[in-house]
C-alpha cells in the first residue's frame, strides 16, 4: 500500500478526536460515577478470549459474526463480540466461593464482523453493569433502574426501556413440543413480528395450534398487555414469566421509572443464554438498541459457578449519536411526524389507495407532474416519499421512515432488521426458476449450471441451501430473461406475474422459489416509541385486507 492508502482505516472501524473524543469521555465518565455510586466495582477482561467461552452451546454471538484466528500454539481465539460471557468467565474465576451480591461494571470495545456496507461499526464501545448471586425481582429492577439512570446521566432526556421475558415465549415452544432448532428459527420470525413467515415454517414444520405461538406478537405496549398476555397463557412456565413481569412492574413504578417503561413479549434476543427478564432501551434518531440486558440465570454455570444473574450494556458509540440528535428530534418530538416510504410504481399507488380508504391521505402526492420527493400531510402529522424499492428497508431499518411498503422479494434480498408486520395482500407474484424446457434435467442432477438474477441473495439462498446445488450466479440488473437467450446462463431467477415476458421468449418457470406480496414493515425503534399510532394503523390496514 503507498502512504495515502494508508491514511484510512478499514471498513467499520475508525479514529476518534477532537470534540468528539471529549464527547465520548465526557459521557463515560458520567456513566462510571453513577455505576460507582451505586456499588459497582470496575472490572477489565482482556479483549482476546478463547473461542469457547463464545461457543455456540453459551448461545451467543452467531460464529459468522465472530473475529476467530488462532494464535501461535493453534489456539483458536476470538476478538470478544459481547461482554457477558467473558464477565461470567472471570466471576467464575475470582468469586468462585462468593454468595452475596457481586456487582461489576466495565467499558471496552467489542467487535462484530458484520456485513459491508451497511453503515455499521465492527468495533464499539460498551459500558456495562451485571449484578450476580441474586435472583431477586429487585435485582431485575434494580438493574433496570440503573440502565435509566446511567442513560439519563449521559444526557439522554426522551428514550423508552421494553422489557420482556424470554420464558414467555419458552413456554409455548415447550407446550408445543417444538425442538431447540425450530424454536430458534421461529424466534426469528417472531421477534421481526413476521407472522406470516411464523405461520408458514410452522405450516411447513406439521405444527398444528400455531395461534398460541404467533398470537404473542400482539402483546406489546403499556402495563395493560402483561394482564392480557396472563390470560392468554396456558403453560406454568410462560404464567410464571408474565407474573414475574407484573412484580417487577410495580418494583419498576416504586422505584419511580415507569414512564420509561413499556413491555413486549414478543421481543426475544439472539442470545440464547438469556433465562428470565430481557430489557432494552430505545431512542429517536437510532435505528437499533442504545441498552440491551437481561436475566443470564445459567450462564455462570458454563464456568463452574452456579449462581443466577442480571446486567445490562450500553452501546457508547450509538448513546453518542442519540445525543447529536437530540435537540433536533426533541423540537417535533411532542408532535412527531410518522413517515412513510413507499416503493415506487404500482406498489405505491395501491398502497395510497389503501391508506385513503382508511382516512390517510395525501393530495399533494396524486400529482404526476411534481418533482417534489417528500409530502407532508399536517392535520395527521404523517410524511410520505416515494423510493426506489430495495432502498425502501435501508430507509426503515435506520429510521429514516418509521413504516415502509415494499416487495416481500426485495425484503428478501435486503435482509434488513426491520418488523414485517402485515402481508398487503396486492402486488401478487412469484419467485421462480425459469429457463428453456431443456434445462429442466440440469436442475435435477446438481449440475453446475450459471443463474442470472437481480437478486443473488435469493438465487443463492434457495440453491445452496434448499436445492444442495452449486451454481454460479450473475447478478444482472433487468431484463433478466435476456441470459438464456443470449447464452449468457443456463437458467434465471426472477419474478413471474402474468408469464407474459417468459412466454414471449420462449422460457418456462421450472421451479417456484416463493409466492410474492406487497407487505408492511416497521422500523423496531419507531414501533417501541410510538406503539400506540403504529399499533392502530396495522389494526386498521389488517381489517381492510381481510376485506378485500
Ligand atoms: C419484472 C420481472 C419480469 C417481469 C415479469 O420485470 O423481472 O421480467 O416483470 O412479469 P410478467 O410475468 O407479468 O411478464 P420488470 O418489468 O420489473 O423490469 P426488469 O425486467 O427491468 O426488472
Amino acid at each position: 500500500m503507498n502512504s495515502e492508502n494508508l491514511l484510512h482505516t478499514p471498513e467499520g472501524v475508525r479514529d476518534l478526536y477532537g470534540d468528539e473524543y471529549n464527547k465520548k469521555a465526557g459521557a463515560e465518565n458520567a456513566i462510571f460515577e453513577v455505576l460507582s455510586k451505586e456499588g459497582y466495582k470496575k472490572i477489565q477482561t482482556p479483549t482476546l478470549e478463547f473461542s469457547d467461552v463464545f461457543s455456540s452451546s453459551i448461545g451467543t454471538t452467531p460464529s459468522n459474526e465472530l473475529y476467530r484466528f488462532y494464535d501461535s500454539e493453534g489456539n483458536n481465539i476470538v476478538l470478544r463480540p459481547d461482554f457477558t460471557p467473558a464477565i461470567a468467565r472471570c466471576a467464575a474465576k475470582y468469586f468462585m466461593g462468593e454468595k452475596s451480591p457481586l456487582r461489576l461494571c466495565y467499558s471496552g470495545s467489542t467487535f462484530s464482523n458484520t456485513k459491508s456496507l451497511r453503515g455499521k461499526l465492527r468495533e464499539v464501545t460498551q459500558m456495562g453493569a451485571e449484578l450476580i448471586c441474586d435472583p431477586s425481582v429487585e435485582a431485575d429492577g434494580e438493574i433496570i433502574a440503573l440502565s435509566i439512570k446511567v442513560l439519563r446521566s449521559a444526557g439522554l432526556r426522551d428514550f423508552k426501556i421494553t422489557v420482556g421475558n424470554a420464558d414467555y415465549y419458552r413456554g409455548f415452544c415447550r407446550e408445543a413440543g417444538l425442538s431447540t432448532y425450530t424454536e430458534h428459527k421461529l424466534r426469528d420470525y417472531i421477534s421481526q413480528k413476521n407472522i406470516y413467515a411464523a405461520i408458514n415454517y410452522l405450516k411447513e414444520q406439521n405444527i398444528s395450534d400455531t395461534d398460541r405461538l404467533i398470537h404473542i406478537t400482539e402483546f406489546f405496549g403499556n402495563s395493560d398487555v402483561l394482564d392480557q398476555a396472563l390470560e392468554f397463557a396456558t403453560n406454568e412456565t410462560s404464567k410464571n414469566a408474565v407474573l414475574n413481569l407484573i412484580k417487577l412492574d410495580k418494583v419498576l413504578d416504586s422505584l419511580g421509572v415507569s414512564e420509561y417503561i413499556t413491555y413486549d413479549l414478543s421481543m426475544l434476543s439472539k442470545y440464547d443464554y438469556y433465562t428470565g427478564v430481557i430489557f432494552r432501551a430505545y431512542t429517536y434518531g437510532v435505528g437499533e438498541p442504545l441498552v440491551k440486558g437481561g436475566r443470564y440465570d445459567n450462564l455462570l454455570s458454563y464456568f463452574g459457578k452456579d449462581a443466577p444473574a442480571i446486567g445490562f450494556c450500553v452501546i457508547t458509540d450509538d448513546l453518542i449519536q442519540a445525543l447529536d440528535h437530540q435537540d433536533d428530534i426533541k423540537r417535533s418530538s411532542d408532535d412527531r411526524y410518522l413517515t412513510f416510504a413507499l416503493g415506487k410504481g404500482r406498489l405505491a399507488s395501491k398502497a395510497m389507495e389503501m391508506l385513503e380508504k382508511m382516512g390517510i391521505t395525501c393530495e399533494d402526492m396524486k400529482d404526476k407532474e411534481t418533482r417534489k420527493l417528500i409530502f407532508v400531510n399536517e392535520d395527521l402529522k404523517l410524511k410520505f416519499f416515494l423510493a426506489k424499492g430495495p432502498d425502501v428497508p435501508t430507509y426503515v431499518e435506520y429510521g429514516a421512515a418509521d413504516i415502509g411498503v415494499v416487495g416481500k422479494d426485495t425484503i428478501l434480498e435486503e435482509d434488513r432488521d426491520v418488523f414485517e408486520v402485515l402481508d398487503l395482500d396486492f402486488g401478487k407474484c412469484r419467485m421462480c426458476v425459469c429457463g428453456p424446457e431443456n434445462a429442466r434435467e440440469l436442475l435435477l442432477h446438481k449440475d453446475r449450471i450459471r443463474v442470472a438474477t437481480k437478486y443473488p441473495k435469493i438465487a443463492k439462498d434457495y440453491f445452496y441451501n434448499v436445492k444442495h446445488q452449486t451454481v454460479d450466479i450473475i447478478k444482472l440488473n433487468g431484463s433478466v430473461e435476456l441470459g438464456p437467450i443470449v447464452e449468457l446462463s443456463d437458467v434465471i431467477v426472477d419474478i413471474v406475474e402474468t408469464g407474459s415476458t417468459l412466454r414471449e421468449n420462449g422460457l418456462s418457470v421450472l421451479e417456484e422459489i416463493t409466492p410474492l406480496s406487497a407487505r408492511m414493515i416497521v422500523n423496531p425503534v419507531s414501533m417501541q416509541m410510538d406503539s400506540a399510532r403504529i399499533k392502530d394503523i396495522i389494526q386498521k390496514l389488517k381489517v381492510l385486507c381481510e376485506e378485500q
